[in-house]
C-alpha cells in the first residue's frame, strides 16, 4: 500500500510540475529517506555484477560533485561485496547545470527517446545476480535504462537488485521498470538513499546492513565460482578454515563461501 501511494504521490508531482514548467523535482514534499522496498523472496548468489548510471557535476541539493550521488552508493557496494561493475556511460552526456539538464531530461521523456550508450557488456550471461540502480529522473529511472534493456533481454531470469538515489521519491521506479522488462526475474528488496545524505556514514552502514540481509557481504563471495571437477551431480567438498581462536567454521553453499562467526 505504501508503496502504491509513494508512487502516487511521485507521479502526481511529476505531471503538477511538467504542468507548471517547474524543474524542481522536490514537488512531491518527501524528503531525504532512505527506504528499502519489499522484493521477491530469495537471496543474492553466484557471480554478481553492478550495472549502474550516475551523473556528476550540478545535482539537487548538493551542489557540484565531482563524483554523482548513486556512484558514492556504487563506491560502498563494492567495498562491501566482491562484485564487477559496468557503468552506463551516456554518448551525449548530460548538462552540468542542474536546471538545463532537467528541462534537456523532460524533452527526452516527452519524445520517448532511447538515448544511446557508450560501451558494451557482453558477458552478461556470467552471472546469476545483478544490481541495477541509478537516479530518479522525474520520478522514474532515467531513460537510458530503456536503452540499456531492450539491447539486453538476457536479463530477464536473473536474479535482480534495485538500487538507487533520489531528492524523496523513492527507488520503487528501478522494481517496476525492471518488472517490466523482466518478468521473470527474481526481484530482490531494492534500497534508495536519498542523494544528500549518501555521503554521510550512516549511508555507508545502511548498504552494509541492506547487503547482509540480501546474504552479500565480502566473506559471503569471496568464493563465487566453485566449480566441481566431476560430472557427479552429488559429489561434497570439504574447506575449513581455522579461526585465531581454532574455530573451523567456513563452509561453501550454492558456490558462496560463508564464515560462521
Ligand atoms: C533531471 C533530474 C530529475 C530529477 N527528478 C527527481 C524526481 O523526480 N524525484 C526525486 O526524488 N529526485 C529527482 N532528482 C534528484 C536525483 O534523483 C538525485 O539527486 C540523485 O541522487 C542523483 O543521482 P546521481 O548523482 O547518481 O545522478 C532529479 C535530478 C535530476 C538531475
Amino acid at each position: 500500500m505504501k508503496k502504491i501511494l509513494t508512487f502516487a504521490l511521485t507521479f502526481c508531482a511529476f505531471i503538477a510540475a511538467m504542468a507548471c514548467g517547474s524543474n524542481d523535482p522536490e514537488v512531491d514534499g518527501m524528503t531525504g529517506a532512505t527506504e528499502q522496498t519489499g522484493g521477491d523472496e530469495g537471496t543474492a548468489k553466484g557471480k554478481m555484477l553492478v550495472i549502474y548510471f550516475s551523473r556528476a557535476d550540478e545535482n539537487w541539493q548538493v551542489g557540484y560533485v565531482e563524483r554523482g550521488n548513486t556512484a558514492i552508493m556504487v563506491d560502498y557496494i563494492k567495498e562491501q561485496a566482491d562484485v564487477d561493475v559496468f557503468e552506463i556511460v551516456p554518448v551525449v552526456a548530460y548538462p552540468a547545470d542542474y536546471d538545463e539538464c532537467t528541462a534537456y531530461v523532460t524533452e527526452e521523456i516527452n519524445e520517448n527517446r532511447r538515448p544511446a550508450y557508450k560501451n558494451e557488456i557482453t558477458n552478461l550471461a556470467d552471472y546469476e545476480t545483478v544490481f541495477i540502480g541509478g537516479p530518479i529522473w522525474w520520478g522514474r529511472p532515467p531513460m537510458l535504462f530503456r536503452t540499456f534493456f531492450e539491447a539486453h533481454p538476457e536479463l530477464d531470469g536473473k536474479t535482480i537488485i534495485p538500487f538507487g538515489t533520489h531528492g524523496g521519491s523513492g527507488v520503487g521506479s528501478y522494481t517496476t521498470l525492471i518488472k517490466e522488462y523482466c518478468p521473470n526475474a527474481t526481484v530482490l528488496e531494492s534500497l534508495g538513499i536519498s542523494g544528500s545524505s549518501v555521503r554521510n556514514v550512516s549511508s555507508k552502514n545502511t548498504v552494509e546492513n541492506w547487503l547482509k540481509k540480501l546474504g552479500v557481504d565480502k566473506q559471503s563471495t569471496s568464493i563465487s565460482n566453485v566449480r566441481a571437477k566431476t560430472n557427479t551431480a552429488n559429489a561434497s567438498y570439504t574447506l575449513n578454515g581455522t579461526r585465531s581462536n581454532g574455530q573451523q567454521r567456513i563452509y561453501i553453499r550454492n558456490g558462496n563461501k560463508y564464515i560462521k562467526r
